[in-house]
């Protein structure tokens, strides 16, 4: 079989780029950009909407698509993942951009603190969940005018009423483009008349679970998975979490919200936790998810970081993982294998992985395959829960 070369070379009217996603990997199938970028790039050419002293925000770029070949126009981008950051910041690199050129704010800024007057271009990738597009759009609203041009971008199947319905409401008059290659834009126009809304997130949910009697509550930004209940596969890894007063070091490892870190933590009570996420606003929900049930009285890392990078190596006695299926939009089981793998690096000798996954997936076999052995804990007719030691 002959492999098709991967196109790593994006070409528009603004220059041609080479762009990778992050992290490399040598066998990568899916390209840095998508038909939706190509869209945009192409929709601001054709309609001159980039001058030179623009004041252009840029919001969700995966890996520099954007914000690399409108780099000449000094975005702002506005980012909650790492895996972005340091996609955007290697194929700036790449490319010769001086990293002046792209200036970035998290997904918890505001960006209208970024400029002294109001955005003229503002593209929005459109985020996975409406939750975080309702964050989004609540956020950059105060930094626009009726003069600002807003452009979102998507693939068609992800683009819903719903959508719609979000940008009419905290923008104003909204209408989408004609297909082209699976991907629309939106154009919303602000209208001034409606009343500027506050973002509703973080918002909380209570867990089915107490401590001393008292009902326990997590605190949820908008791009936590699972963001307005607990998921069911984190449920049945909660019922099953282990107890064992030998550990010494515990890992939440994609970490969303914290709450498998923070159960695990009320039930082993001398472990010293550690969170990790590529998500800002996950790591953030949980650094409050914990204070709120231990104040500050517990010891506790939080890492912004791809899966394990940071982590020493052979430190650690127990990791639980619910690994996710999808990196950016595209679904994906890289992260998961990359997690294990990176697991048994930073795992101590005898140290645990607990891993809980749908029954269809076939983690059984990677972990077999990267630890030597793996047993199922548990199992219920859509989960199990499986663990490998070191
Ligand atoms: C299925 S969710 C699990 C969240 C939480 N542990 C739970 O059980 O509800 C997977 C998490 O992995 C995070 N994630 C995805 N890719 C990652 C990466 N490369 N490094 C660290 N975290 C990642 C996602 O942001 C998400 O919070």
């Amino acid at each position: 079989m002959v492999m098709e070369q991967l196109n790593t070379s994006l070409e528009t009217a603004f220059g041609r780029y080479q762009l990778q996603r992050f992290p490399i990997n040598k066998k990568e199938s899916l390209r840095a950009w998508d038909a939706a970028d190509e869209y945009v790039l192409q929709h601001l050419d054709e309609n001159k909407l980039l001058t030179e002293n623009v004041s252009l925000l840029i919001v969700n770029d995966s890996f520099g698509g954007l914000s690399v070949s409108l780099s000449k126009y000094k975005p702002i981008v506005m980012i909650d993942s790492y895996l972005s950051v340091q996609g955007i910041a290697l194929n700036s690199q790449n490319n010769a951009i001086d990293e002046d050129d792209i200036k970035l704010c998290n997904s918890l800024d505001n960006p209208g603190d970024m400029v002294t007057d109001k955005y003229d271009v503002v593209i929005i990738k459109l985020p996975k969940s409406l939750a975080m597009l309702e964050d989004q759009l609540c956020r950059i609203r105060p930094a626009l005018n009726n003069a600002t041009k807003i452009i979102a971008a998507g693939m068609t199947k992800n683009i819903h009423m719903s959508t719609m319905a979000l940008f009419e409401k905290i923008i104003g008059t909204t209408k989408t483009s004609l297909a082209r290659k699976k991907s629309r834009l939106i154009f919303s126009q602000v209208d001034e008349d409606l009343a500027i809304l506050e973002s509703p997130y973080p918002t909380s949910y209570t867990l089915p679970y107490k401590l001393d009697d008292v009902d326990l509550e997590v605190s949820n930004h908008a791009a936590i998975f699972s963001q307005d209940k607990l998921d069911i596969g984190a449920r049945f890894f909660i019922e099953n979490l282990p107890v064992d007063e030998t550990y010494k070091t515990i890992v939440d490892l994609g970490c969303g919200n914290g709450v498998l870190g923070v159960m695990a933590a009320i039930k082993n009570p001398t472990a010293k936790l550690l969170f990790t996420d590529e998500s800002y606003m996950a790591v953030e929900s949980a650094i409050s998810n914990l204070a709120s049930v231990f104040d500050d009285t517990r010891e506790a890392e939080f890492l912004q970081t791809d899966c394990l990078q940071g982590v020493e190596d052979n430190s650690v006695s127990l990791i639980l993982c619910n690994p996710p299926f999808h990196q950016n939009n595209a679904i994906t089981d890289n992260v998961a294998w990359q997690m294990f793998s990176e697991s048994k690096e930073k795992l101590a000798v005898k140290g645990e992985l607990w891993v809980v996954a749908n029954r269809h997936l076939a983690y059984h076999a990677k972990l077999k395959t990267i630890f030597g052995n793996c047993d199922v804990v548990a199992s219920n007719n859509k989960f199990t829960l499986l663990k490998a030691v070191k």
